[in-house]
């Protein structure tokens, strides 16, 4: 039997409500495969802790979660607590600490998700956006000069290393030449004179080695345009943090929304464990009322799945993902439903008994 050990960071918000889903998922998995075995352990890290102790997470945190296979979150944040300290405080540290430095978001129209573009179909958005998760403009350098005189300055500086940009823009080629797709650049070297002018260079000195990979490169202006009017022109997708950042969500929005949208930071050479996080916040408007989507956190774990090396089981879970969402009979209100989180989860493993 493998056991893999899992640590939950719930965090804030809607985070427990969704991951309490995806955990009884896993759970669901392990039931009917008694051969895969998972063990959780669950972290109270999140705004709350912060309001108790003054920190985000624990003084030994980051060394009590070396330990485990991955780390299941939630979301991080909530009114009260400076979004900049919460989140340097928790899912930065633990990106960052952890070279999780790949951010893997499928961008794809699931069967039975409701996309709000005019004539577009399934075949049409079907991307993969990885985006560089360590440095570039989440390096976390800057100054803040003068405070509060009149010649005031603040600067947020972008790091953008060769180590940095080369391994991020290697993984998304070879993704790229693995699936037989074609590779895309998003960047936007016309403005941003040092940083984006040496990713585009890195872009094409990688791609020597990956004659077979078909590339482009958009500006990210250009490339936002071009997600709405003509999402098929994306395949494989390799960006900057920040700009990856914007992107995904709006993939998220042409593609089912927030309550759909799944994430991994995975550092490939597994020194550390990786997490597994759906892309959305802890959503403080819905927080507390059941109404929050699982099935983004719920294919987060289809992800986790697939890293441990049950592609059958990740595959399996899309499915299932998919089935309810085509049977639209258990739906939270974001998808046009009237069904609780809890209800949505409950779905899903109804449909992956029938699956197994
Ligand atoms: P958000 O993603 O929390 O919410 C944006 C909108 O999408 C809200 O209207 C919300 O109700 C809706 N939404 C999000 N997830 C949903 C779900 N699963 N089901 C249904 N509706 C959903 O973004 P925000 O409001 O900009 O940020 C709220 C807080 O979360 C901030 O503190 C922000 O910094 C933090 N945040 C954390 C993460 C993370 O931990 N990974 C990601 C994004 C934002
Ligand atoms: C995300 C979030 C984070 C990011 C924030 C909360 C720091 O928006 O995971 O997409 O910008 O990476
Ligand atoms: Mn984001």
């Amino acid at each position: 039997m493998n056991t893999h050990k899992i640590a939950v960071i719930a965090g804030d918000g809607i985070g427990p409500e969704v991951i309490a889903e995806g955990v009884k998922v896993l759970k669901a998995i392990s039931e009917l495969n008694p051969e895969i075995n998972f063990e959780f352990t669950e972290f109270p890290w999140g705004c709350e802790y912060y309001v108790k102790t003054g920190k985000m997470i624990a003084d030994d945190g980051m060394e009590q979660l070396k330990k485990f296979d991955a780390i299941y979150l939630g979301a991080v944040g909530y009114p009260g607590v400076p979004d900049h300290i919460s989140l340097w405080g928790l899912l930065l540290k633990i990106r960052k600490g952890f070279d999780q430095y790949v951010n893997l978001r499928p961008v794809r129209l699931l069967e039975g998700a409701e996309c709000p573009l005019k004539g577009v179909d399934r075949s049409q958005i079907d991307m993969i956006v990885v985006r560089e998760n360590s440095e570039g403009e989440y390096a976390g350098a800057g100054d803040w000069l003068f405070k509060d005189k009149p010649e005031e300055v603040v600067l947020q500086t972008g790091v953008f290393s060769r180590k940095g940009c080369e391994r991020i823009i290697r993984y998304a080629y070879e993704v790229a030449r693995k699936e037989g797709k074609t590779l895309t650049s998003i960047s936007k070297a016309n403005a941003l004179n040092y940083s984006m002018v040496f990713w585009d260079q890195i872009f094409e000195e990688v791609g020597k080695e990956y004659p077979d990979v078909k590339t482009y490169s958009y500006l990210v202006d250009a490339a936002c345009m071009f997600f709405v009017k003509q999402p098929e022109r994306f395949q494989v997708v390799v960006t900057s943090n920040l700009f990856g950042d914007i992107v995904t969500d709006l993939g998220a929005a042409i593609s089912g929304g927030m309550g759909l949208a799944a994430g991994a930071n995975i550092n490939p050479e597994r020194t550390y464990p990786s997490m597994f996080e759906p892309v959305h916040g802890s959503a403080p408007d819905i927080a507390g009322q059941g109404k929050a989507n699982p099935l983004a956190a719920i294919w987060s774990v289809s992800q986790m799945l697939d890293f441990f090396g049950y592609e059958n089981w990740g595959s399996k879970v899309l499915n299932a993902i998919e089935k309810v969402m085509v049977e639209r009979k258990h739906l939270t209100p974001d998808m046009g439903g009237t069904s609780k989180t809890n209800e949505v989860g409950d779905a899903v493993i109804e449909v992956l008994k029938r699956l197994a």
